[in-house]
C-alpha cells in the first residue's frame, strides 16, 4: 500500500467513486465538513483533497454552494477565483531543486529556467570602472570594513532610494544581507521552530521551498494567481480553520513565478488580516525595481504602521547579480534580526558596498535600472508573443508588469516534466510547473525568463519548445 499524504488519500478514493459513476456527474459532494468528519481529519486535509481534484477537473466548487461532480468534458473555468488553501505538508524539494540547478552548469543553449538574466543585461564595464575607482581612492577597502561615516552615507541613500517606493525607512533600520535568500533564512530563523507551519503563495519560488525545508518547516500554500496574487480568501480561512502559522512570506510585486502584482487594495487589506491574527510577514521585494511603466509599486510595508512587516530588497535581480547585495528592514524585529545576523554573515564586503555607494551617490544607478527596465519589458512581449503563436491551442498567459518571468498555463494534459526531457534534446531549458509547489501540482505549467535577448535563435527555440507541446498532446 503506498504511503500516500491523507489529503491524497482521501481524493484517490473519492476519485474512485467518481470513476465508478456512484458519485454521478453534476451531482453535489459531500461538504467539507461532512468530508473530514468521515475521514476523521481536519477540515484543511479535507479541503485539500477538494481541491486536487478540482485542479484535475473532476470537481467543480461552486460559490456558497460546495463541491459537485464535474461534468464530462467540463473545464472548471474561473477557478482561480475560488481558490482554497492547501493543507500543510513537510517541504522535501531537494531533489527535483538540485536537478534543476545542475542544468545550471550543463552545456545547454537555451537557458531559461532560472529567474536570471543573461550578463549582458547587467552593467558590467560600468561598474568594473566604479570598483578600479574605489580601489584606487581606497585601497584599504580590501582590508578594512566600511568606515562608519560611508555606511551611514549608505544608509542614507538606500533610506532616500526606498522613498521613492513610498517608504518610510529610517537610515538605522536598515541592515545588509547576503542578497535575499539571506534576508528571508535569518527572518524565518528568528521567527520559527522546526515543525512550525510558514504561509507560503502557491505556485511558489522553488528557492522558498529549500528554504523551508532546511529549516525543517511545514509549507502552509495558499492560492496565487496571475492576476491578482494571493488570496486573501484562501489565506483568512486558514488562519480562522487550520494548525497555527506563525508568518507568512509573500512577493507583492511581481512574484515569482506567476509575475502577479498584487493590487494596493489587497495590500492594504492583507496588512490588517495579519494584524488581525498577529501574524507577522516576511514581504521579499526582490522584482519590484523591475517595474516596466510607471515606479516601484508601493510594497505592503509602505503601509506598515505597526512593524508587522520585515521588509527584504535586494539589487541581484535589479543591478548587480554578483555583489549579492540584499538589505532588510525588520520593522519590530529589527534588533533581534540585526544580532541573529552576527552570527550569520557579520557583515558585507566592504569593497562592494563602496561600489554601490558610489554608484547610487551618482545618479547613475536611476540611469542604469531605467534601460534594463525597458530592456525586459521589451524581452517580456517578444517572448510572450512568440509562446503564444508556438503553443498548442488552449495555452494562456498573463504578461507581467515587471519582473523577469513569464508562466505558462499549458492545455489540459500537458505534461510539462516530460516536455523538458524532450526540450533538453534541443539543447533548450525552463523550469517545469512540479518545481512550483511542494504537492504535485501546476504539472501543466512551466516557467520561462524574458532575460535573455532576442535573437532569432530565441524564436526558433521557442517555436521547437511550442512545436513539442503540440507534438506531445497530439500523441495522447
Ligand atoms: C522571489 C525570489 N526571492 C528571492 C530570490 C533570491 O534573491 P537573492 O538573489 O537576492 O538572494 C529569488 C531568486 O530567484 C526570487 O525569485
Amino acid at each position: 500500500m503506498e504511503d500516500l499524504p491523507r489529503y491524497l488519500a482521501i481524493a484517490r478514493q473519492l476519485e474512485s467513486r467518481l470513476d465508478s459513476g456512484e458519485l454521478a456527474p453534476g451531482s453535489r459532494l459531500p461538504s467539507v465538513r461532512q468530508l473530514a468528519a468521515e475521514h476523521d481529519v481536519n477540515t484543511l486535509t479535507a479541503l485539500a483533497a477538494y481541491r486536487y481534484l478540482e485542479e484535475r477537473q473532476r470537481v467543480v466548487a461552486r460559490p456558497r454552494a460546495g463541491f459537485f461532480a464535474a461534468l464530462p468534458g467540463a473545464v472548471a473555468s474561473g477557478q482561480a477565483e475560488r481558490p482554497m488553501p492547501s493543507v500543510a505538508t513537510l517541504v522535501d524539494v531537494e531533489s527535483r531543486m538540485s536537478n534543476l540547478i545542475r542544468l545550471s552548469a550543463a552545456p545547454i543553449r537555451q537557458q531559461l529556467h532560472m529567474a536570471e538574466a543573461h550578463d549582458s543585461l547587467y552593467p558590467a564595464q560600468e561598474l568594473a570602472r566604479r570598483m578600479q575607482q574605489v580601489l584606487t581612492r581606497q585601497p584599504e577597502l580590501i582590508g578594512a570594513h566600511l568606515p562608519m561615516a560611508r555606511q551611514a552615507l549608505l544608509h542614507r541613500q538606500i533610506s532616500q532610494l526606498a522613498a521613492g517606493w513610498q517608504l518610510d525607512i529610517p537610515h538605522d533600520r536598515i541592515l545588509f544581507t547576503g542578497g535575499i535568500t539571506e534576508a528571508i533564512s535569518l527572518s524565518l530563523r528568528l521567527l520559527t521552530r522546526p515543525g512550525d507551519t510558514v504561509a507560503v503563495e502557491t505556485p511558489v519560488y522553488f528557492g522558498l521551498l529549500q528554504t523551508l525545508q532546511m529549516l525543517g518547516l511545514k509549507a502552509l500554500e495558499v492560492p496565487c494567481t496571475p492576476d491578482a496574487g494571493l488570496s486573501l480568501e484562501a489565506l483568512e480561512f486558514a488562519l480562522r480553520h487550520g494548525a497555527p502559522v506563525k508568518c507568512l512570506v509573500t512577493v507583492t510585486n511581481f512574484q515569482n513565478p506567476t509575475g502577479a502584482l498584487m493590487p494596493e487594495d489587497n495590500k492594504k487589506r492583507l496588512l490588517q488580516l495579519a494584524r488581525r491574527h498577529g501574524l507577522p510577514i516576511i514581504e521579499d521585494d526582490v522584482f519590484g525595481e523591475l517595474h516596466f511603466s510607471g515606479s516601484h509599486p508601493p510594497p505592503l510595508k509602505a503601509w506598515d504602521r505597526d512593524g508587522d512587516v520585515i521588509y527584504c530588497s535586494s539589487f541581484t535581480k535589479s543591478f548587480a547579480p554578483a555583489f549579492r547585495l540584499g538589505w532588510l528592514s525588520g520593522g519590530r524585529h529589527h534588533a533581534e534580526l540585526a544580532r541573529l545576523r552576527e552570527s550569520s554573515s557579520l557583515v558585507s564586503p566592504a569593497l562592494l558596498l563602496g561600489v554601490l555607494s558610489d554608484v547610487l551617490g551618482s545618479g547613475d544607478y536611476t540611469r542604469i535600472s531605467q534601460r534594463i527596465r525597458q530592456q525586459l519589458a521589451r524581452q517580456c512581449d517578444q517572448l510572450a508573443d512568440a509562446v503564444l503563436a508556438a503553443f498548442p491551442r488552449g495555452t494562456r498567459l498573463r504578461r507581467p508588469l515587471g519582473g523577469l518571468l513569464l508562466w505558462v498555463e499549458g492545455p489540459d494534459g500537458l505534461d510539462s516534466h516530460r516536455l523538458l526531457q524532450a526540450a533538453l534534446a534541443h539543447s533548450i531549458s525552463f523550469a517545469p510547473g512540479l518545481l512550483f509547489s511542494a504537492e504535485p501540482r501546476f504539472g501543466h505549467c512551466l516557467r520561462l525568463n524574458f532575460g535573455q535577448p532576442w535573437s532569432s535563435t530565441l524564436a526558433e527555440d521557442v517555436a521547437t519548445l511550442g512545436a513539442l507541446a503540440r507534438a506531445q498532446l497530439q500523441g495522447q
